[in-house]
């Protein structure tokens, strides 16, 4: 052998063991965060926050102990008999003592489920219940079109301080009719409606949602019938 490929297998094998030190090494620490995250595609959220914390340092490729390993989904659910037995029933397992009995009923309803390895998760039974809070109806009104339309979609650019404002003010309603973009009794002659129903008030670019065809109707409505305040 030439003393290069002497120092290319020396290189190969320092390596190999380095590898294998940092292979070994990675195992045995707490899984980081990154590392949770990176496995949850194949780790079920179970085994990441009970089994992982609790087993997989002596349950991993490195060192199986009592030939079992637990550190992915599959050889969790290929050994749940066991683990079932050992941390539930028995208790044996961890060594040190039995799980908190908090990871106990996690763990417990986990396998009851049938060991998901991805979980809908289901509602909290005791958390509040939220009151229903139904979505704003828009009334035929200069107070509700403004509320829920004006504000959210037109005011950033056609209220004060907007790039709107100079030409084309809606800060209120006297500036609103003040300008020629309202006929009385006329929405499809009126700009404010007609460029909403074109799609292109407010501007695609903002990025904004269009109004909604039950909204237009009702503004049209707001127009018909004299656009008062
Ligand atoms: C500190 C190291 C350690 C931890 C932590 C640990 N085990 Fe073990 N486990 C062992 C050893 C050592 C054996 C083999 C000796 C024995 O059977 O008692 C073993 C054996 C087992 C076996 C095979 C038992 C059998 O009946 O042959 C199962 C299943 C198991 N462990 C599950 C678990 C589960 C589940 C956890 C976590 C809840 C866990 N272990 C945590 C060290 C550990
Ligand atoms: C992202 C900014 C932006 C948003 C949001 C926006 N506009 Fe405009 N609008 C403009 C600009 C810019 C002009 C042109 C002003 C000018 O001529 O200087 C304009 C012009 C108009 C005009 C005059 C058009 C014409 O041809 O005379 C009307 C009417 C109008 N907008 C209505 C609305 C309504 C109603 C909303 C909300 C549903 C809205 N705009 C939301 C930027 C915006």
């Amino acid at each position: 052998m030439s003393k290069d490929h002497n120092n290319l297998y020396l290189y190969l094998i320092s390596l190999v063991l380095f590898a294998g030190c940092g292979f070994y090494h990675s195992k045995i620490a707490e899984p980081s965060q990154a590392e949770i995250k990176a496995r949850s595609a194949s780790y079920s959220k179970i085994c990441e926050s009970v089994i992982y914390p609790n087993c997989v340092s002596c349950h991993n490729q490195a060192q199986a102990s009592g030939g079992v390993i637990l550190d992915t989904y599959a050889a969790v659910k290929a050994n749940l008999g066991e683990v079932e037995n050992d941390a539930l029933i028995e208790k044996t397992m961890p060594p040190k003592g039995p799980l908190s009995s908090g990871d106990q009923k996690i763990l417990r309803s986990w396998i009851t489920r049938g060991a998901p390895q991805y979980e809908v998760s289901a509602p909290d039974p005791n958390a509040p219940v939220p009151s229903p809070t139904p979505a704003l109806q828009l009334k035929a009104t200069y107070a509700s079109i403004r509320e829920l339309v004006l504000v959210p979609k037109c005011l950033n650019c056609h209220g004060v301080g907007g790039k709107a404002y100079a030409k084309v003010p809606f800060e209120n309603y006297e500036q609103l009719m003040k300008g020629n973009t309202i006929r009385k009794g006329d929405p499809e002659n009126s700009t404010f409606y007609s460029q909403m129903e074109l799609g292109k008030m407010p501007t695609k670019k903002s990025g904004l949602a269009k109004v909604s065809p039950a909204d237009l109707q009702i503004i049209s409505q707001w127009i018909s019938i004299g656009a008062s305040p």
